[in-house]
């Protein structure tokens, strides 16, 4: 069957679920040592149906759904190595970043690799698991937060970047074979309620504290995914804009899902993300 054909699936996501004592939810994580407590539990689990977007990529753009399909073949052949990442993998990326959105400055400020399957452990430079909880990755303020405190942004020029517009895109993008198993879905922008449907959630490392969005269960989502999305295919996920004017997406909330229709033997789901702060500031990159 081709991938096309099979065009929507339904299956269960985890949206969240508020702490019983009404607090403001808060996870605190180590990923060396695995050690993980949250007042809140993986939440609440609800059957939706998750449209498959393959032969109609063109329907989705970063400001209007808040993500954008394409095809881009690596020049990075491993992702094994750290130093190879960063070196090829982080360069040819911002070049993408800045072809794809006219942007004029682009930092790029983490990656993720993650890996599917119940095998696995934490400890240093193991893969993550997929995610399993719908959400998107950064409140507005801490976007700006972010602004502020990378080592790559000299301190004087952050009241300048701040004044235009900026944005915090991800790229992400399946490595050594097809994301079949657990892929990924994202929410359509437009089917999203911003006052009602995130919720802020502080996340703690042993070394910073950021702030995420968790997302409440609303049976108007429109979630998509690309089916046996390959690794010559991005897709670029917006998780914030400063442009809040209501109508251009600002973020894109997103999960991996369990996909029923996985043949079995398929190969577990290995992927690179990466993030990156976009700005849109009219000065030469080197000012
Ligand atoms: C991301 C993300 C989840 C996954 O790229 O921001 O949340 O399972 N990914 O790959
Ligand atoms: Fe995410």
């Amino acid at each position: 069957m081709s991938v096309a054909e099979i065009t929507t699936i339904s299956t269960t996501l985890h949206y969240f679920k508020p702490p019983p004592d009404g607090s403001k939810p808060w996870v605190e994580t180590n990923l060396q040592t695995g050690e993980h407590s949250s007042n809140v539990s993986q939440g609440s689990s609800k059957q939706v149906i998750i449209e498959n977007v393959r032969g109609h990529e063109s329907e989705y753009d970063l400001d209007t759904t808040g993500f954008l399909f394409l095809e881009h073949e690596s020049q990075c052949k491993n992702f094994e190595d750290e130093a190879t990442i960063k070196d090829v993998y982080y360069k040819e990326s911002i070049g993408l970043i800045k072809k794809v959105t006219g942007a004029n400055r682009v930092v790029v400020f983490h990656h993720a690799i993650r890996k599917g399957g119940p095998q696995l452990l934490v400890g240093p430079n193991r893969p993550l698991p997929p995610s399993d909880r719908v959400h998107s990755d950064h409140t507005p303020e801490d976007a700006i937060k972010l602004v502020h405190a990378l080592p790559q942004i000299p301190n004087e020029l952050v009241p300048h970047l701040l004044k235009h517009r900026f944005q915090i895109i991800n790229i992400w993008r399946p490595i050594n074979h097809p994301a079949i198993e657990s892929p990924l879905t994202l929410c359509d922008y437009r089917s999203i309620d911003l006052e009602k449907d995130l919720v802020a959630t502080t996340v703690k490392f042993p070394d910073y504290t950021m702030e995420t969005f968790r997302v409440n269960y609303n049976p108007g989502h429109k979630w998509k995914y690309q089916r046996n999305m390959r690794p010559d295919e991005v897709v670029f996920l917006k998780c914030f804009d400063s442009r809040m004017d209501g109508k251009t997406a600002i973020l894109a909330p997103h999960t991996a899902f369990v996909d029923p229709t996985t043949p079995e033997g398929a190969p577990l789901r290995e992927s690179i993300e990466l993030r990156a702060l976009v700005f849109y500031d009219d000065l030469p990159e080197e000012a």
